[in-house]
């Protein structure tokens, strides 16, 4: 019934849809039974690799005479590999993360609830919320009722970079990015486009520091990351690595993309002494289980 609900929701689309030259990477027919068919239709849909007319919203930047902040005017022309890849900012698709750390996404997931490990999902920096929302789409897919999705986000982009505070903090102006800016409203419509707005989405408004710290989380057992910046990396890991089960997952979405991501990640596992492999994933993040 999932699936044939979702079907439903994209048919009225369906004319206008095209296979984009990426689809080479995946599978051209996939087989399954309806849970796997559904997840797999819905990282095609999240990711948005089933329409193909996207632009690339990280090129040709303008400061907008009305908001002081950065605007793309014309994005660049997508390179289907880079899109697949998520090296893009899509002007479409629900996530920027790409196909390979959305299968991540989805074997981090299936491995705790296969393992019984103990906790809800969260993601820090969820943009148009679309991994939050495929997140939400594994549980309801094996009718997992007992855990929770945890949203977090400004909602408002990111906050400026602090490198007073953070010497190794980034030197790249992301606040200033107005594409990164989506409403909490804006993320609650994405959600309800696939049926998923429900009470087991729960969602933290605000920055990190803010958040976080009191945020009403018993435990978790996916934490994925994904600010950016050093200071929204280490404040996700300082508040919330205590409360990850023995046998969960840290992903880490800009761990060889940005280096004060990076800088973050090294300096927290070694100051926590953590030694479990952090394992790459094509293209860039990477994770490790706890
Ligand atoms: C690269 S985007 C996340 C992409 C998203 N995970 C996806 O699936 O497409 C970064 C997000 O992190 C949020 N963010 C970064 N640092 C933050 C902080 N310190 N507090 C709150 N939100 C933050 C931004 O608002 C933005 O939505």
């Amino acid at each position: 019934m999932l699936l044939l609900d979702f079907l439903k929701q994209c048919a009225s689309n369906l004319t206008f849809a095209k296979l984009k030259t990426y689809a080479a990477r995946s599978p051209d027919s996939i087989s399954g039974d309806g849970v796997k068919l559904y997840l797999d239709l819905l990282k095609r849909c999240v990711g948005n690799f089933i329409y193909d007319d996207d632009v690339d919203l990280m090129g040709n930047w303008v400061i907008d005479s009305k908001t002081g902040k950065y605007a793309s005017s014309e994005g660049m022309r997508v390179l289907p590999e880079a899109k697949y890849l998520g090296e893009i900012w899509p002007s479409r698709a629900h996530t920027m993360i790409g196909m390979p750390r959305l299968e991540n996404l989805q074997w981090c997931v299936e491995e705790v609830l296969k393992g019984g490990i103990q906790g809800d999902l969260i993601e820090t920096g969820v943009w148009r919320g679309g991994a939050t929302i495929f997140m939400r789409g594994i549980l309801k897919a094996y009718g997992v009722t007992d855990r929770r999705v945890w949203v977090a986000d400004s909602f408002a982009g990111l906050p400026q970079a602090d490198r007073m505070r953070y010497p190794k903090e980034t030197n790249i102006e992301f606040h200033l990015h107005q594409d990164l800016a989506v409403s909490l409203e804006d993320v609650k419509k994405n959600f309800q486009r696939y049926g998923l707005l429900d009470d087991q989405v729960r969602f933290l408004e605000g920055w990190f520091r803010d958040t976080l710290p009191s945020a009403p989380i018993k435990k978790l057992a996916v934490m994925r990351l994904d600010g950016d910046l050093y200071e929204s990396t280490m404040d996700a890991l300082v508040n919330l690595y205590d409360k990850l089960s023995p046998g969960g997952f840290v992903i880490i979405d800009d761990y060889n993309g940005l280096k004060s991501c990076n800088d973050a990640v090294d300096d927290f596992r070694r100051e926590a002494g953590i030694t479990a492999e952090l394992v790459l994933i094509p293209g860039a993040g990477a994770y490790w289980r706890k």
